[in-house]
């Protein structure tokens, strides 16, 4: 839980800066009680302690002697085509806890598995989701553009409804990763969860966008959540690499990069409410771990997998971890 020392730095800190700014002893007082008022009384508050457990560190499938939990990244898209059905089985079958899955939408409004805006990466057609209908997503090949595409040859791109369901049957959490659409994916899983409610105890929505969380809280508040974040993402690439070659632009996105950390980590996560947070995996280490278990939140590191580091998170950090792979020591995941 937070505590009250955590509160008075962060606010004196926001008094300080806005009086800096402001030079006005009246304004800075209001402000500051704005955005106290603001998070109290817009915030949502967790869901409890021991659901969010049963969720995170479910009896069944978890691993090493900190009881983690692994999650299949995509289903694991290593090892078989990522967020198929095939994928699922296949986690299932090499002992994941669980599995991490993208949701989108067809053009008309079919809720699917699919991690990109386009078809074009994993399977044998072209174009963005926004203009291909279901009936025709339901043609492709999930698996053409996948290193085993022989061995699952005519995978289906599956619809939401149906990777849950094989989920259920082989008892695996589910970690949704919603990028987008906040209506309509608030409103999709939603009806999912009331439709099957085991899921409020064996699954997490998970967003890089606060919004998503917001908006999945205000039309279920049951539902267990979690904040995705990666430090510097909005000024550099998963690689380090700035996106931005104008010197400006690059300055102006770090500084905005700064902003968005110091937001997730002390007033985003308040209002939303989450029970874990997902970081890139370089970020974590015990003091990050300590840092948010104070505020009885978990960390799931993203993504892990050579064995190395897999080791690591698993017996010293004993936090979960996602992967690509649950067999193989993979290719290191920026
Ligand atoms: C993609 O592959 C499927 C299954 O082999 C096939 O039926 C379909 O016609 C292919 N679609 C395109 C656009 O090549
Ligand atoms: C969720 O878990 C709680 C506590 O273990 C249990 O009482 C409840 O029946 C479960 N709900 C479903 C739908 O399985």
């Amino acid at each position: 839980m937070l505590q009250l020392g955590d509160e008075v730095t962060l606010y004196s800190l926001v008094f300080v800066l806005v009086l800096l700014g402001t030079r006005s002893t009246v304004w800075t007082t209001v402000l500051t009680a704005s955005l106290y008022l603001f998070v109290a009384v817009f915030r949502f508050p967790q869901v409890p302690a021991s659901r969010a457990r049963q969720v995170l560190h479910p009896a069944k499938g978890v691993a090493g002697s900190g009881k983690v939990s692994v999650i299949g990244h995509r289903g694991g898209g290593h090892d078989a085509p990522e967020n198929t059905i095939a994928a699922i089985r296949e986690a299932s079958k090499n002992g994941a806890t669980g599995v991490e899955l993208d949701l989108e939408f067809s053009a008309d409004g079919v809720p699917i598995l699919m991690h990109d805006d386009t078809v074009d990466r994993t399977t044998n057609g072209s174009g963005p989701l926004t203009q291909i209908s279901f009936s025709d997503l339901n043609k492709l090949d999930a698996a053409a553009k996948h290193r085993l595409r022989d061995k699952f040859s005519g995978e289906k791109i599956p619809t939401l409804e149906e990777a849950v369901e094989e989920c259920m049957k082989l008892q695996l959490t589910i970690y949704f990763d919603v990028k987008g659409h906040p209506d309509e994916a608030a409103t999709a899983l939603k009806v999912l969860y009331k439709k099957h409610p085991v899921l409020y105890n064996s699954s997490i929505v998970c967003s890089f966008e606060p919004k998503v969380i917001y908006r999945m809280r205000q039309s279920d508040p049951e539902v267990v959540t979690a904040l995705t974040h990666r430090p510097w993402s909005m000024s550099r690439f998963g690689d380090g690499v700035p996106r931005f070659s104008s010197p400006w632009k690059h300055y102006w996105m770090t500084l905005l990069d700064v902003l968005l950390d110091w937001a997730h980590h002390h007033v985003l996560w308040k209002l939303c409410g989450i029970s874990a947070f997902l970081v890139q995996k370089n970020f974590v280490s015990p003091d990050y771990v300590q840092y948010w278990a104070q505020r009885g939140v978990e960390v799931v590191a993203w993504t892990v997998n050579t064995n190395v580091e897999k080791e690591y998170y698993q017996e010293l950090l004993q936090v979960n971890y996602i992967t690509d792979s649950l067999l193989e020591d993979c290719e290191p995941h920026y």
